[in-house]
C-alpha cells in the first residue's frame, strides 16, 4: 500500500475497533492510530500510534507528513449528553476538528476523509418511523446542531473544492471493547455491565423509548464500506439502520439469557434528548448506493455482548 490511513480518536468507542479492522485489511504498519490519550492494549501494541491533539493543525500536518497519510477517519466528537452540559466546548471541538481536516483535504494533503454524522441531526419535527434520508432536519440538541452544520460543511467543501468526504448518520452503537461516553444511547451498553455485575439495571430512559441501534461490527463494516465505495456525484451523509428497540425490549432480550435480570426506570434529562430522535430510519439509499446490509440482529447482539463482557469485567 503506497498511502497510509490515519484514525484520529483511535481510543474512543468506534476508533478502537476501526483501527483493528483496518489493520486486518490493510496491514498493521499502514494504519496509524492517534488520540490525545492512550488506547487499549491491542491498538497500542499492534501498530503505529501518535499522540495527537485534533485542535492543533500543525501537529496534524506533522503526523500526516511523517506517515505519508492519504486517508483520514476523524472519529472525534463530544456526544449528546456532554454537549448539552458544555455547548460551547462541544461546538468548538466538533466543528474545529472538522475544519482542520477539511482544510488539509482542500489543500490536497489528504485525499479522502471519513466524518461521522448521527441520528441526532433529526429533531422533534422529523417523521419518527422509517425516517427518510431527506426530510425535515431541525435538530434540537447542541450535538445535533453540530452534526447538521458538519454535514453542510462537508457538502460545501465537496462542492466548492472537490474534497472527497464520506459520512454516515450512525444510530446508537453497541460494543464491549471500549465504553462509549456521554451519549444518550449509552444505556444500551451500560445495561450489559449491570446485567453481568448486579443482575439489575436502572435505566435513564422510559421503558418504551424506541431508538435505532446497531452492533459495532456492522458499524465498522459500514464505515469501511462507504469509504471503499465509488465516489458519488455529490456528498451524502447516509442514513444507516440495523434494528430498533426500547429499553423494555432490550431487557426482555437480556432476560432470555439471564432470566433473573430485572430493570427499572428513572428517566432523566436524557429522555428529553431521546424523544426528539427517530424510532427507525430508512437506509435504502445506503443499500442501493453501496450495498449496505446489517448482519447482526438484536438477539445475536445480546449474546455477543454478554459473552464479550463476561471475559472483560
Ligand atoms: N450515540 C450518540 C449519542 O447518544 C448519538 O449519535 O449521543
Amino acid at each position: 500500500m503506497d498511502s497510509k490511513i490515519l484514525i484520529i480518536g483511535s481510543s474512543g468507542q468506534i476508533g478502537t475497533e476501526l483501527v483493528l479492522k483496518l489493520r486486518e485489511i490493510y496491514g498493521n504498519e499502514n494504519v496509524v492510530a492517534s488520540d490525545i490519550r492512550k488506547g487499549n492494549y491491542e491498538v497500542m501494541e499492534s501498530g503505529p500510534f501518535e499522540f495527537l491533539d485534533i485542535t492543533n493543525k500543525n501537529d496534524i500536518k506533522e503526523v500526516l507528513e511523517k506517515h505519508q497519510i492519504k486517508e483520514v477517519y476523524l472519529m472525534v466528537a463530544i456526544l449528546s449528553v456532554i454537549a448539552e452540559e458544555n455547548p460551547q466546548m462541544a461546538w468548538e471541538l466538533n466543528m474545529n476538528s472538522l475544519f482542520n481536516i477539511l482544510d488539509l483535504a482542500k489543500n490536497g494533503t489528504i485525499e479522502k476523509v471519513f466524518w461521522p454524522s448521527s441520528i441526532a441531526v433529526f429533531g422533534p419535527d422529523t417523521p419518527k418511523n422509517n425516517t427518510p434520508q431527506d426530510t425535515i432536519i431541525k435538530p434540537s440538541t447542541v450535538y445535533g446542531i453540530s452534526k447538521l452544520a458538519g454535514e453542510n460543511w462537508c457538502a460545501y467543501y465537496s462542492r466548492k473544492y472537490g474534497v472527497d468526504v464520506r459520512s454516515i448518520r450512525y444510530p446508537g452503537l453497541i460494543s464491549y471493547k471500549t465504553t462509549p461516553g456521554g451519549g444518550t444511547t449509552d444505556y444500551a451498553v451500560e445495561i450489559f455491565y449491570e446485567a453481568i455485575k448486579r443482575k439489575s439495571y436502572t435505566c435513564f430512559l422510559d421503558e418504551d423509548t424506541v431508538l435505532p441501534m446497531m452492533y459495532m461490527d456492522d458499524a465498522i463494516n459500514a464505515t469501511i464500506g462507504v469509504m471503499q465505495a465509488p465516489r458519488m456525484s455529490s456528498y451524502i451523509s447516509y442514513n444507516l439502520g440495523a434494528f430498533s428497540f426500547s429499553p423494555k425490549e432490550l431487557a426482555n432480550a437480556i432476560q432470555k439469557q439471564i432470566p433473573e435480570f430485572t430493570i427499572n426506570y428513572k428517566p432523566d434529562s436524557r429522555q428529553e434528548i431521546a424523544k426528539t430522535w427517530p424510532r427507525s430510519v430508512d437506509d435504502s439509499k445506503a443499500r442501493n448506493d453501496w450495498g449496505w446490509e446489517a448482519k447482526t440482529d438484536l438477539d445475536q447482539m445480546v449474546i455477543t455482548m454478554l459473552q464479550g463482557l463476561h471475559y472483560t469485567i
